[in-house]
């Protein structure tokens, strides 16, 4: 063969192998999630995206109700919207599948330049089986619901009914084996499988087939003393439910069986096209332990993450639904699922001040996503000034960071930023920055001309840029520094305190604050958001 031949070949070769790589399931250009340091980033286009969310009403996801949750998505300048998809719309036939909702879903959020998560809902809508199709309500022998303690009928799908988990994992998987098709563009950046899944009103299924299992040995992938640890157990423990769980082994047995359905309907879909995958969980009170009668059992609450973790290695992770009533109580729901294993998202939450400043924290823990529940006004025609209205609180807040998105996910991955958010005692709180400690001073009497109640809201994050040189954002506070460190106790001065805005990803300055607005304790911030760039020196 003549080298020009050779030549050509090889051209060839390279040609036809690089085209392969530019199939959507190209690790350079799907969305994917990476972790670095025990923090976490969501890659879109290759680079760190934080999805500014926002959820719409469970039944919102039709197209005549649309046009109200893009005016919503607009109203609050999100990236993203996450929606519900419905089985017993995708399947009202055994096997024919419907995906207009889901084509018309893909085109007009491209329309509207905005990124998608798509909710299935399936087997699990908040612990029961609502959006099963018809055809499979109709025959309760072959997809049975859970039976309680005392043989009542509960209004939760059975996690141990194989015919049903089969069935959701064909769908989905045909869910996905069309996104890949339809979505080159990558506008679903992720995807939820099944919707607060558990149960309430049984802490698990009694059923004699579920009896039977519980009375049999823990599986072998919960025995692994990493597992067994996080559930405070001796690492050598082995034997029946209850003889390794005790007092817990309903719970943890209820989540396995769960998880594992789920890890397999996940897997299903993500053998078609793996798209990052999750599962979100209505929660437990994180800090008094409470029995799980009182919370819904069987879902990834903060204490069986790594049960979840183990059955269902297709999720790439466990989300809180964060609609707890207090600060303490929410902050450290966000703390247990800030793991090195599992990204931070918070794919539900209010859309009030008292919820939208945990924002700040998601970023600062190096999290991928923030997305307050119900953004559209579920049919009530608020039209545009009442949907601005509505959702103020949040849109100010993603009108700040929208623009400067980029470089903040970039920076909370790099573990660059801090955030302290109001505590429920209101007391000032400090942060360490290495030669400066900054001490937030939270504003409750401007937080009343603001009329937000008796609620904290206030909030601060603080970007370090360089050992002197910090980006500070935050509302209803004040920050003041000072020497620290080696540097304790020495003379020091603001060199400039910029204040502007991003625009694109650019920061535009507004003026140079000093004087009465940097002086008398450091710079203020009012009820809406400010973007700060301060240059401190010692003397
Ligand atoms: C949590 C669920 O996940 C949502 O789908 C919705 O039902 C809200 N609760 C309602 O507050």
């Amino acid at each position: 063969m003549k080298i020009i031949h050779i030549l050509i070949l090889l051209i060839v070769i390279t040609l036809l192998s690089s085209n392969s790589t530019f199939s959507q399931t190209d690790s350079g250009t799907m969305p994917r999630i990476i972790e670095k340091d025990g923090r976490h980033a969501l890659l879109v286009d290759g680079k760190p995206f934080f999805m500014l969310g926002g959820q719409a009403h469970n039944s919102s996801g039709w197209p005549g109700m649309l046009p109200n949750v893009w005016l919503s998505v607009k109203a609050m300048h999100a990236n993203t919207l996450e929606i519900p998809i419905y089985w017993e719309q995708i399947e009202a036939q055994p096997g024919r599948f419907d995906f207009s909702l889901v084509d018309t879903l893909l085109m007009q959020a491209r329309e509207h330049n905005i990124h998608l998560v798509l909710l299935w809902f399936a087997t699990w809508k908040n612990g029961s089986n609502h959006y099963m199709p018809e055809w499979m309500k109709r025959d309760a022998v072959k997809y049975p619901n859970i039976t309680g303690a005392s043989g009542q009928p509960v209004d939760s799908p059975s996690p141990h009914t194989k015919a049903a988990m089969k069935a959701d994992a064909k769908a989905f998987a045909a869910v996905m084996g069309h996104l890949k098709k339809a979505d080159e563009q990558h506008t679903v950046l992720m995807v939820q499988v099944e919707n607060e899944p558990g149960s309430w009103d049984s802490v698990r299924d009694y059923s004699e087939i579920a009896n039977k299992l519980i009375a049999g040995p823990v599986p072998a992938e919960l025995l692994k003393p990493e597992i067994l640890k996080s559930l405070n157990r001796p690492s050598d423990a082995k034997g029946t439910w209850r003889e390794v769980f005790g007092k817990d082994a309903d719970e943890y047995f209820h989540a396995w069986s769960v998880a594992s359905y789920i890890g397999y309907v996940a897997a299903a879909g993500k053998a078609e096209y793996p798209l990052p995958m999750y599962v979100n969980s209505a929660l437990r009170d994180p800090l008094t332990n409470p029995p799980a009668s009182t919370y819904e059992s069987g879902g990834a609450t903060d204490n069986v993450i790594s049960i979840w973790k183990a059955a269902a290695p297709a999720l790439d992770l466990a989300a809180p639904d964060i609609y707890l009533p207090g600060t303490e109580q929410e902050l450290k729901v966000l703390e247990l699922y800030a793991r090195p294993d599992n990204p931070l998202f918070v794919p539900e939450t209010g859309s009030s001040a008292e919820y939208a400043k945990f924002i700040y924290k998601v970023i600062a823990y190096g999290g991928i996503g923030f997305s307050p529940f119900g953004i559209d006004d579920n049919g009530q025609n608020a039209g545009e000034a009442g949907t601005a209205e509505r959702l103020s609180a949040i849109a100010q807040e993603y009108a700040i960071i929208n623009p400067m998105m980029r470089d903040l996910a970039k920076w909370g991955f790099e573990g660059k930023v801090k955030a302290v958010v109001e505590r429920d005692d209101r007391a000032p709180q400090s942060i360490d920055l290495g030669k400066w400690q900054a001490t937030v001073i939270f504003n409750s009497q401007e937080a009343r001309v603001v009329q937000t109640g008796n609620r904290s809201i206030s909030k601060a994050m603080i970007v370090q840029l360089g050992e002197n040189e910090f980006i500070l954002i935050g509302t209803l506070c004040r920050i003041t520094f000072r020497p620290a460190g080696s540097d304790l106790g020495k003379a020091w001065q603001y060199l400039k305190v910029e204040e502007g805005n991003y625009e694109n990803g650019i920061y535009k300055l507004l003026r140079i604050r000093n004087g009465d607005e940097t002086d008398w304790g450091g710079p203020r911030f009012g009820s809406v958001p400010a973007v700060l760039h301060a240059t401190l020196i010692t003397r």
